[in-house]
């Protein structure tokens, strides 16, 4: 949902050139955050002349082009070079306003660039605001809720330097446009006024600083040594904003997560954080807090993990990884043998909350699309192993409800991101009415990891596709772990908790063995590829399968498709059967196989075309003597059963949409992290 960027060089010179590459590779790294248009601001031949600002619709490369196009035609020259420089960078993903030109960012106070703004999130009195703005003569020419924000900023550089006389400080007119906005927001500014200086701010949307410096000597007495940010070193230094640490990682693995209410000033190379200090300051007043110092966090990740390497696309190596990102996720977490003699799971971030999760009255999951699926999936080990009723909640709908949620209940959030609106919402309103929250993300630092009382990191590494692939597994793997970490060591479970730990060791190796349906699934997706619409059958753990499989289908292969409870089709979807309507079954061996033999007999009764799902060597008990198209996969543990499962489906989904000729990574109109409601 829209990615920021900026770059500042300070007191190292670099070329025109050099820092537009810069900041289009920041955006490229960002890209799976939006795609409709995008934006970069950099300085004019002089801090006298209006910033530059270049805006286009489409994707990036898009961009890069017309701003090409631009420099020939005006003749900028792209080797002059700055000693210090702050440049801007913005890709959207549309909210308010369709995707056009006028739209995309960086959103300007007016001609002169005096203000300009990338925002990531919503303004929501924007309306507001803008009717004050116009009565104060401003005009507005974007459909955006961000274009109040350089306005605002302009307005009150105006009004103050009108009133006092006085020279306002950047970061007091940012303070003071923060204090009249409302919403969800990560910002950065740069000004005419204020040549060579950055402010970032944030409520609600990530936001993170990266900072590296250029000789080791710089390091030695710099923030790295004492972990703190002198304001003035005078040393050479590069400074980079960005939405994720994914834009970050090629520069510098020091970060700062910027948290909620903070201004970040960048000037001189140094860095002063401000804590937002709300509406205490007096209206009409400016008022400077005092600043505050925070120490930098080492980023564990490595470039390799954001570059698709010999792939083809991030959809299909993050598929591909799942053996290596599903062991990531279990490693130091699972026991077995050796001088402990116990079968055992560890979660450190949930030991000083399991008794009070074991004494919840429910445990109520909480998620969004592919991650409430994976919880889904979940859900019916965890009620086996505990004993405690798990209820399931789409975010929104809950917040839709207000459904009652109690202080004796344990509501575990479920986001790849850790950034979802709707999850974050949810967990704002579970923890006023006092539950327990607990977090699950791929992403440490995020505001659900944050906020929550306690949680597991699910460590599946970056992932970029926006289709969720090896986030959902992983996150499978650990809500698994967390049944029988809940679970105890009961006596009556042990042979089941046995043997589902000894199957988590080897669920890489079954994962391994399913990727090699690569091909079949490819030629399955051939005989699919002008098919309008597609179901699938699944039941008990598979009927998250059959949910998540046709999300994917859906959501990149541009493909209707629905996952169905099998259990309900008798009542209603068998409506839809007939020789043409290619139909998945979900029918690996569990308790319900029995049950999906029977669907499959009265599917065929209707002529449905059936592909067939089932553990390998049960291809004749499913085929009705060749009638059916099978996909056998390896079997293993009932409760783990559907991350080897949904390997196959993903691997359709993938090939139907590279054979659809459509977009894998980013598809229409979706976004990785959705930030706004
Ligand atoms: C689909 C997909 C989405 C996300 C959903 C929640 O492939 O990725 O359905 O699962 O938007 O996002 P997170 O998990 O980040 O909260």
């Amino acid at each position: 949902m829209c990615g920021i960027f900026a770059y500042l060089n300070c007191n190292v010179r670099r070329e025109r050139s050099y820092i537009l590459q810069v900041l289009f590779n920041g955006l490229r790294r960002l890209e799976y955050r939006g795609y409709d248009s995008a934006g970069v601001s950099i300085d004019a031949s002089s801090v006298s002349l209006p910033p530059l600002v270049f805006r286009q619709e489409g994707n990036i490369e898009s961009l890069v082009k017309s701003v090409y196009q631009e420099v020939d035609a005006t003749d900028l020259n792209l080797e002059e070079s700055f000693l210090t420089h702050a440049g801007i960078a913005h890709t959207r993903w549309a909210t308010h306003g369709e995707p056009a030109t006028r739209n995309s960012h960086p959103q300007t106070s007016g001609a002169e660039n005096e203000f300009l703004v990338v925002h990531n999130g919503v303004v929501t009195n924007h309306e507001v605001l803008k009717q004050t703005l116009i009565r104060h003569g401003f005009t507005f020419e974007s459909d955006t809720d961000t274009e109040v924000i350089p306005k605002l900023a302009k307005y009150v550089f105006d009004k103050f330097n009108e009133d006092s006389g006085d020279t306002v400080t950047f970061s007091q007119v940012v303070l003071e446009v923060m204090r009249r906005l409302e919403g969800a927001y990560a910002l950065i500014f740069k000004s005419r006024h204020y040549p060579n200086e950055l402010i970032a701010c944030k409520r609600g949307s990530p936001l993170l600083l990266g900072v590296k410096e250029l000789t080791e000597e710089s390091s030695k007495g710099s923030l790295f040594h004492d972990d703190k940010y002198p304001s003035q070193n005078g040393n050479p230094r590069e400074l980079f904003l960005s939405s994720d640490a994914n834009a970050l990682v090629e520069h510098t693995r020091k970060v700062l997560v910027i948290e909620d209410g903070e201004v970040v000033h960048l000037k001189d190379g140094g860095v002063s954080i401000l804590k937002f200090d709300g509406d205490k300051g007096k209206h009409g007043v400016l008022s400077t807090p005092a600043s505050v110092q925070r120490a930098l966090s080492v980023l564990e990740m490595e470039v390799e993990q954001i570059n698709k390497g010999n792939y083809e696309h991030y959809m299909q190596k993050e598929i591909h990884e799942q053996p290596e990102s599903l062991t990531t996720t279990m490693r130091g977490r699972l026991i077995r043998g050796g001088t402990c003699k116990a079968k055992t799971v560890l979660l450190g971030g949930l030991k000083d909350h399991l008794k009070t999760i074991r004494r919840s009255r429910r445990i109520v999951f909480i998620g969004c699309g592919t991650s409430y699926n994976a919880a889904l999936a979940a859900r019916p080990i965890l009620e086996e192993l505990s004993g405690i009723p798990v209820t399931m909640e789409i975010a929104s709908d809950l917040l839709d409800r207000q459904g009652p949620i109690y202080r004796e209940d344990t509501a575990v959030f479920v986001s790849q991101s850790g950034e979802t609106a709707d999850t974050l919402n949810a967990l704002e309103y579970a923890l006023q009415n006092g539950a327990l929250c607990v977090g699950i993300t791929n992403t440490v630092g995020s505001a659900i990891a944050r906020h929550t009382h306690c949680g597991v990191h699910i460590n599946a590494g970056a992932e970029i596709g926006v289709a969720s692939t090896k986030a959902y597994t992983s996150q499978i793997v650990v809500m698994a772990m967390l049944a029988l970490a809940i679970g105890g060591d009961a006596i009556s479970n042990q042979a089941r908790r046995e043997a589902i730990i000894d199957c988590l060791f080897d669920l890489p190796n079954k994962v391994r063995e399913v990727l090699k349906l690569d091909q079949e699934m490819k030629d399955l997706a051939k005989l699919l590829i002008a098919e309008q619409s597609l179901l699938m059958f699944g039941r008990g753990y598979n009927y998250a399968t059959a949910l998540e499989g046709s999300l994917k289908v859906k959501e990149v292969a541009l493909m209707h498709s629905e996952g169905i409870l099998a259990g309900e089709m008798k009542h209603g979807p068998l409506a839809l059967v007939d020789e043409s309507l290619p139909i998945v079954v979900i029918a690996t061996h569990d308790a319900c196989f029995s049950k999906q033999q029977s669907v499959i007999q009265q599917l065929h009764a209707r002529k449905g075309r059936l592909i067939v799902m089932c553990s390998r060597g049960d291809a004749a008990a499913v085929s009705l003597g060749g009638a059916c198209r099978v996909i056998e996969v390896p079997q293993v543990e009932d409760c783990l059963q559907p991350v080897v499962n949904i390997v196959p489906l993903q691997l359709l989904a993938y090939h139907l949409t590279v054979l659809r000729g459509y977009n894998v990574d980013q598809p229409r109109n979706l976004a990785k992290s959705v930030t706004t409601e």
